[in-house]
């Protein structure tokens, strides 16, 4: 029977993957996981598919109770492919939706819901204990994967966040407008920092990766060495 041989190596443990937005998260953990050829978990995603049920049936996203009902019956669920992103909500594809501007401006209340974080948080665990993962979010490291193998928190100046975020939107480089969207990231930020329920924070043991200077091929290297660095060390402790 013929071995199969593989040049890449396989990487078997967890990498969480916590940062504000604007810091290229999304992209580098994608990217990650193709390397490592792990599943590709994006909390952020089902967070904003569950804001999609709250705003399609009316419910204020300021109504802490009536989102919590509403998320309660709703199938959220996420594609852990790398190469093709999918969300689906009650069977139904939204993967377009959840990245429109009134899915964005409402999700944060929406994801500081604790109902809602504990319905979400259990699906992630069951996901991550399939096997190995690059998950990304705001608390993977602090509060759905603390044991994690590798932990990352990105990080990157206020106005190079705003510049990437202008770049995703298609927007122009106009001054005024990387200031107006420079002030919604900081709002926003602040919001998922302050809430009392799993606040975005680094995570005890995470390594803080400034990705201001850096391009994403550069943060993808970066991380792929420490997490096959860390798994070895736990290999040999
Ligand atoms: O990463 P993102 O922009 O798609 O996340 C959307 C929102 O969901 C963000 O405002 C914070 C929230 N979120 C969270 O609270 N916890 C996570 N693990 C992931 C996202």
């Amino acid at each position: 029977m013929p071995i199969e041989v593989s040049e890449a190596p396989v990487f078997r443990g967890v990498v969480a993957l916590d940062g504000p937005s604007g810091t290229g998260k999304s992209t580098v953990a994608r990217l990650l996981a193709r390397r490592l050829r792990t599943q590709y978990l994006d909390t952020g995603a089902m967070y904003r598919a569950a804001t999609v049920a709250v705003l399609r049936a009316g419910v204020d996203p300021a109504d802490p109770v009536a989102v919590a009902a509403e998320v309660a019956g709703r199938r959220i669920e996420v594609g852990t492919d790398p190469w093709h992103s999918s969300t689906r909500l009650d069977g139904r594809d939204v993967e377009r939706e959840i990245r429109t501007a009134a899915v964005t401006a409402a999700v944060s209340p929406v994801s500081a819901v604790q109902a809602v974080r504990d319905q979400l948080v259990a699906q992630q665990r069951l996901i991550i204990g399939r096997g190995p993962t690059v998950a990304e979010g705001r608390d993977i490291g602090s509060v759905v994967w603390p044991d994690a193998e590798l932990k990352v928190y990105l990080t990157a100046r206020e106005d190079v966040r705003a510049r990437r975020r202008a770049g995703e939107l298609g927007a122009g480089t106009d001054a005024d407008d990387i200031a107006r969207i420079e002030q919604a990231l900081r709002r926003r930020d602040d919001f998922d920092s302050s809430r009392a329920v799993s606040p975005l924070r680094r995570a005890d043991g995470a390594t803080e990766v400034d990705t201001s200077e850096l391009t994403v091929d550069e943060v993808v290297e970066l991380l792929a060495g420490l997490a096959f660095r860390a798994v070895s060390t736990a290999d040999r402790a």
